[in-house]
C-alpha cells in the first residue's frame, strides 16, 4: 500500500470535482483527484447544454472564460409549445434583463482539464475498487487500486464529487444520518447530436401528444435533439430515420420543413429523476454536484447546480485554510440545500407541466392545457419562469 497526502482529496472528476480542484489551486490549497473512468470517457459524455448566467460569471471569475465567451452562444430567449396553442416565446431578457449561455457541458470540461493540465496538476485517472475511511476523525482517506497496486491518499477533508452512482454517498449512507428524498419519473429522453443546423435559432421545449422533445444545439452547425421514451425502450431499437422522423412528426409539417438530418454523432437514454440527499456533510465527507442532488433535464439545472455547490464549498474550504474557522464549512449544507430544493421545485414543475405522463386522463390533460394557457397570459408567471431559469436561487 502507497501512502500519500493532501489537503483536500475529492472523489470524481466531472465538472463538479474539476472545478472545485480548480478553484482550490488558485487559492493555494492541495487538491488530488481520484477518477474512476479514463480522461477521455469522462471528456466525450454529451451531457447539459444551458449555462445559468451566475454560472458563465462564476467560471470568467476564476479564469475559465475565454473560449465559453468566444465560442458560447448568448441565448435571450426560448419557447414553449403545447400541442396546437399558439407558441410561447418566454423573452428571457425583456422579462429579467439576462440571458443564458448554450455551451457543452464537454466544452466546459475540456477547459477545466486543459486549465489543470497547464498548471502541471495530476488527476488519478482508472482508479478501481475506489473506497471511502475514517470520515468522522480529522483525518479521512481515500484509498483505490491502480494497474493492480493499492494506495491511500489522506486529506483534512473528502468532497464526494462522484455523481448519483458515486461511493460517496454510499459511505456516508452508511452512517445512517443520511435521507433520501426522491421521485423517479415513468419515462426518458432519448437524445442525438449531430452536425446539422438547429431546425431553430432558439431552444424549443414541447409537449407533443406523443410527448416531450427538446430542440436545442451546441453550435449553428451542430444540432442536439432529445425526445420523451418510455424508460423499457432501447437505443439500438432508434434508428436515425426512426429518430428523425419520430422527431417531425412533433414538430408538425410547418416546423419540420426547417428540420435538416444528418447521421448522429451520439444517441442515448438517460432516465429522469428528482433526488436530493440531505444533509451534504457527514463529519469530514461533504457531497456535492450530481452526488448529493439530481434534477430531471427539463429545467437545465443539473450542471448549474453543481457550479453553484463548487462556488459556495470552495469558498469554505479556502476560508478554512485562511483563518482556520469551520464556520462557512458548517454552513453549507444548509445555504446549498436551500438553493437545491428551489432548483428542485422549477425541474419538477417544467416536467410536469411538458411531458405526457402514462395513465394521464383527459382532466389531466386539460389542466395541463390550461398551465400552459394561464402561462401564456401572465406577464408575471412569465418573468418567474423566466427568473427561474435565468436563476434566481441564492
Ligand atoms: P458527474 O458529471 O456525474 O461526474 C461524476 C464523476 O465521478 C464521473 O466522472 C464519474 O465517472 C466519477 N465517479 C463515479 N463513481 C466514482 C467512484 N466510485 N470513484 C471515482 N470516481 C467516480 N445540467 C444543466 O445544468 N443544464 C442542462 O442543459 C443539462 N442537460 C442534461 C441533459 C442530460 C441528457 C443529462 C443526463 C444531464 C443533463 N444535465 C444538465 C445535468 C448535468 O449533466 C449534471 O448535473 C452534471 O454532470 C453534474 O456534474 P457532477 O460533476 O456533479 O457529476
Ligand atoms: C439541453 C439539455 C437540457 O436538459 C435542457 O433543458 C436544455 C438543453 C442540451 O443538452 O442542449
Amino acid at each position: 500500500m502507497q501512502t500519500s497526502t493532501t489537503q483536500v482529496a475529492i472523489v470524481g472528476a466531472g465538472p463538479s470535482g474539476l472545478l472545485l480542484a480548480h478553484v482550490l489551486a488558485q487559492a493555494g490549497v492541495a487538491a488530488v483527484i481520484v477518477e474512476r473512468q479514463s480522461a477521455d470517457h469522462v471528456s466525450a459524455r454529451i451531457r447539459a447544454g444551458v449555462l445559468e448566467d451566475a454560472t458563465v460569471s462564476f467560471l470568467t471569475e476564476v479564469g475559465l472564460g475565454a473560449r465559453m465567451q468566444a465560442e458560447g452562444l448568448p441565448h435571450e430567449g426560448f419557447t414553449l409549445i403545447y400541442e396546437d396553442l399558439a407558441p410561447l416565446r418566454i423573452d428571457l431578457q425583456a422579462l429579467a434583463g439576462r440571458s443564458v449561455m448554450v455551451y457543452g457541458q464537454t466544452e466546459v470540461t475540456r477547459d477545466l482539464m486543459r486549465a489543470r493540465e497547464a498548471l502541471g496538476l495530476k488527476t488519478v485517472y482508472e482508479a478501481e475498487d475506489v473506497a471511502v475511511h475514517d470520515i468522522q476523525s480529522n483525518r479521512p482517506s481515500v484509498s483505490y487500486r491502480l494497474a493492480g497496486e493499492a494506495y491511500r491518499l489522506e486529506a483534512d477533508f473528502v468532497i464526494g464529487c462522484d455523481g448519483y452512482h458515486g461511493v460517496c454517498r454510499a459511505t456516508a449512507k452508511a452512517t445512517g444520518s443520511l435521507r433520501e428524498i426522491e421521485r423517479a419519473y415513468p419515462f426518458g429522453w432519448l437524445g442525438l447530436l449531430a452536425d446539422v443546423p438547429p431546425v431553430s435559432h432558439e431552444l424549443i421545449y414541447a409537449n407533443h401528444a406523443d410527448g416531450f422533445y427538446l430542440c436545442s444545439m451546441r453550435s449553428p452547425t451542430r444540432s442536439r435533439y432529445y425526445l420523451q421514451c418510455r424508460l423499457d425502450e432501447k437505443v439500438e431499437d432508434w434508428s436515425d430515420e426512426r429518430f428523425w422522423s419520430a422527431l417531425a412528426h412533433r414538430l408538425g409539417p410547418d416546423r419540420a420543413a426547417a428540420l435538416v438530418q444528418g447521421p448522429s454523432l451520439e444517441k442515448s437514454i438517460a432516465p429522469l429523476r428528482s433526488f436530493v440527499a440531505e444533509p451534504l456533510r457527514f463529519g469530514r465527507l461533504f457531497l456535492a454536484g450530481d452526488a448529493g442532488h439530481i434534477v430531471p433535464p427539463t429545467g437545465a439545472k443539473g450542471l448549474n447546480l453543481a457550479v453553484a455547490d463548487i462556488r459556495v464549498l470552495s469558498r469554505a474550504l479556502v476560508s478554512f485554510y485562511q483563518t482556520g474557522s469551520e464556520g462557512a464549512l458548517t454552513g453549507y449544507s444548509d445555504l446549498a440545500l436551500r438553493r437545491i430544493w428551489k432548483a428542485e421545485r422549477f425541474s419538477w414543475w417544467m416536467t410536469s407541466l411538458l411531458h405526457k405522463f402514462e395513465g394521464q386522463t383527459l382532466f389531466d390533460r386539460r389542466i395541463q392545457a390550461a398551465e400552459f394557457a394561464t402561462l401564456a397570459g401572465s406577464a408575471a408567471l412569465q418573468k418567474a419562469l423566466a427568473e427561474a431559469y435565468l436563476g434566481l436561487f441564492d
